[in-house]
């Protein structure tokens, strides 16, 4: 086992890749790398020298022979010492706060470098809003991004302070109610990166996932136009003969609605936007893998799957679980 691997945060249930630092996969992580192993270098000579002070005074010092072993000397206003051991670790922090006060700067320019996709995320508890607004699209927990092209996310929170931290994409970043951080960064190798909310936020703080899929530039172009196009033919359903028919009209005149959007259904904000719910490959802030098993019991009692979940319990029945489940499987 490599110390990565070591040191690597779980994945989501035990899912690979694991949450590292130690794997970089854009320009920023890299820099985040590159400081950990100067932070580590500097910590591990500073450990050699006390471990070794620390010998040599046991050697000198001990009582393991016949021998009365020589009393320390006792040194009052050492000028040397002092200076010594005060400019030393002063230096040490020096050394170390440069990199990171220009890799703090680095990673959030003041404008955006050129072309840079804005992906802009907005920490709720507990799951993230995703919109871009370049190209009209709303996901939720999942964020797509194509390989090679300078990202800039714009951190914005709905309620507490949260963190962004996809490790394998570079450093957490506060998201502060009431201000905007960012985070600039390119990345590099296709993949599915997970990552999760950093700052302690509430009840379902550990619930709050996320996963980035960078993509080919022609995979990405193909999803963002798929999701930026209504999943559905707008308006209630003519007749109610299938599952899906039933369940489509059972989240128009439900309280769906009210809290969720849906092109072309409905348009409120509080909840997930489900337009292409069916492409997403989690729920539930990410903590849930979608299929027909979770999607059914997380509407028979989200509490019970997320504490502290804002859905509301619907009291539904199992036919309308059934049905609600089929039509929102079909929004691809
Ligand atoms: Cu959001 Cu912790």
């Amino acid at each position: 086992m490599n110390l990565g691997a070591l040191l690597s945060l779980p994945g989501l249930r035990g899912e690979r890749p694991p949450m590292t630092t130690f794997a970089p996969q854009s320009d920023y992580a890299d820099w985040i790398h590159s400081l950990y192993l100067q932070v580590i270098g500097w910590d591990g000579l500073i450990l050699l020298i006390v471990i070794v002070a620390t010998l040599l005074a046991l050697l000198r010092y001990s009582t393991r022979s016949e021998r009365v072993p020589p009393e320390p000397p006792v040194h009052r206003d050492h000028l040397w010492l002092e200076v010594t051991w005060t400019v030393g670790p002063a230096l040490v922090l020096v050394a170390i706060a440069i990199p990171t006060i220009r890799t703090t700067f680095r990673s959030q320019p003041e404008v955006a470098p050129e072309g840079a996709l804005v992906v802009e995320v907005l920490a709720h508890q507990w799951w993230w809003e995703v919109s871009y607004p370049e190209l009209k699209v709303t996901t939720a927990n999942e964020i797509h991004l194509p390989v090679g092209r300078p990202v800039r996310f714009a951190l914005r929170s709905a309620d507490v302070i949260h963190s962004f931290w996809v490790p394998a994409l570079g450093g957490k970043r506060d998201v502060i109610p009431g201000h905007v951080n960012t985070i600039t960064a390119t990345p590099r190798t296709p993949g599915v990166y997970l990552g999760q909310c950093a700052e302690f936020c509430g009840l379902s703080h550990a619930n709050m996932r996320l996963r980035v899929f960078v993509e080919p530039p022609a995979t990405f172009a193909a999803w963002a136009a798929h999701q930026a196009a209504p999943a559905v033919v707008p308006g209630r359903p003519a007749s109610v003969t299938t599952p899906v028919e039933a369940g489509a009209q059972l989240f128009a005149t439900n309280l769906c609605v009210t809290c969720h959007a849906l092109n072309g259904v409905a348009t409120q904000r509080a909840g997930p936007d489900l337009t292409h719910f069916a492409s997403r490959t989690t729920l539930a802030g990410g903590v849930l893998e979608n299929t027909s098993a979770n999607v059914a019991a997380w509407l028979r009692d989200p509490e019970a799957m997320k504490p502290g979940a804002q859905m509301p319990g619907l009291g539904l029945t199992d036919g309308e679980i059934h049905n609600l489940v089929a039509y929102l499987e079909s929004l691809q």
